[in-house]
């Protein structure tokens, strides 16, 4: 079975979520997934470091998003981690259309957990908050050249 690992930081600024993006779609076209399936998870990825971007980091840009993808034995797992200001109650947080951006839709966490197998998101106040998310796929990636 073929595993991969990769890790990304970058800067707090609005013009990486396209960077993240780029990369979920470059790994998920490895693997045997549906191109719903890659446009599934560029949105749940894109949600998330949105998220550490402007609620975790508050858009202060000099601070620093973690982007981690693993793959082992057919499960594609992601973790978007940032050091800022946490969520102080994660279950309400995760209710659909909650937000504490009165401009915003509080769709994001909806989206993770819907386009995703699994949804799991750690935080703590002044500390940071961990979104890992998981999705299962078919069969051995196929490499690309
Ligand atoms: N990384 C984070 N750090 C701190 N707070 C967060 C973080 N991620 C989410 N939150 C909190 O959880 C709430 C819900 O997040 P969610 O992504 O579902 O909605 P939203 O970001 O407010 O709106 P939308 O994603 O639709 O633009 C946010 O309003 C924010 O208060
Ligand atoms: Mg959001």
């Amino acid at each position: 079975m073929k595993s991969n690992q990769i890790s990304l930081t970058f800067s707090s600024i609005p013009e990486n979520v396209s960077l993240a993006r780029l990369l979920i779609a470059s790994v998920g076209g490895q693997l045997d997934l549906s191109l719903n399936d890659i446009e599934e998870l560029k949105v749940a990825v894109s949600e998330a470091v949105s998220n550490a971007i402007i609620h975790g980091y508050q858009n202060v840009p000099n601070n620093i998003v973690y982007l981690d993808l693993d793959i082992t034995n057919n499960l594609l797992t992601i973790v978007v981690k940032d050091e800022g200001c946490g969520i102080s109650n994660v279950e309400q947080a995760m209710q659909p259309a909650y937000s504490t951006d009165p401009e915003r839709m509080g769709l994001g966490f909806v989206f993770m957990q819907s386009f995703m197998d699994e949804l799991q998101v750690k935080s703590a106040l002044e500390e940071g908050t961990i979104v890992t998310m998981k999705k299962h796929f078919k069969q051995t990636p196929i490499s690309s050249h």
